[in-house]
């Protein structure tokens, strides 16, 4: 396995993982729970973002307090299903810019077709965080962090929820400066493309479409 891989093992993540693997998990609530693991996860992430210091006072005196420093950050959701993990990591990063890319997997082929591509400008100057729940194949991200390199991106992150062992295997070989964080590695795919024993389609259990 590839040493650029950080699953993100806190109790929490893997309690909320679990509710969200239960078929039985309301499109709501898997929303949600989404929305708050994608939250955990971008604390990982973001975990080696520089600092520098600043001048502050305090109530009671004068301060070198530390600050974020340097490269802005831009996320970038794989849609569809990269949408739910947008909202939680923009509560904790307000700022970020947010670009777009749409890709679908070709059922027999299961290559990736792109039909959208948004991203806001400088990609090169900025710190890039692609986001998409399930990294499966890798058909589809490897796409996009193509995309996203031909538009100039070169310091990106990958954060999804579930990976499969072929998938991080493929990324891997295709993009071995991209740093990739999961909160958890399943067992294989199935052949179909769907990750075991994983949680479904993504996008379907979040927006209730089958
Ligand atoms: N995409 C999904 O939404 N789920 C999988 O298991 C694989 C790809």
């Amino acid at each position: 396995m590839s040493g650029n891989v950080t699953v993100v093992g806190h109790p929490l993540v893997l309690h909320k993982l679990t509710l969200m693997r239960d078929k039985h998990c309301p499109s709501a609530v898997f929303r949600q729970l989404l929305r708050e693991i994608s939250l955990l996860l971008a604390y990982e992430v973001l975990r080696g973002l520089p600092m520098t210091t600043q001048t502050i006072e305090t109530p009671l005196t004068e301060m070198e307090a530390p600050i974020l420093k340097g490269k802005k950050l831009c996320l970038v959701s794989i849609l569809r299903a990269g949408n739910g993990l947008l909202d939680g990591m923009l509560d904790l990063v307000p700022s970020a810019r947010v670009g777009h890319i749409g890709l679908y997997r070709d059922p027999q082929t299961l290559a990736a077709v792109e039909y959208y591509l948004k991203l806001p400008e400088g990609v090169d100057e900025r710190r890039i965080i692609a986001v998409d729940p399930m990294l499966a194949t890798g058909n589809s991200v490897s796409a996009a962090l193509n995309r996203l390199k031909q538009a100039g991106a070169k310091d990106i992150s990958f954060m999804c929820l579930l990976a499969s062992p072929e998938g991080i295997e493929a990324l891997a070989q295709a993009h071995p400066d991209v740093k990739v964080f999961t909160a958890a590695i399943d067992e294989r795919l199935d052949e179909h493309g769907y990750i075991v024993p994983g949680l479904g389609d993504a996008g379907d259990r979040m927006f209730g479409t089958k």
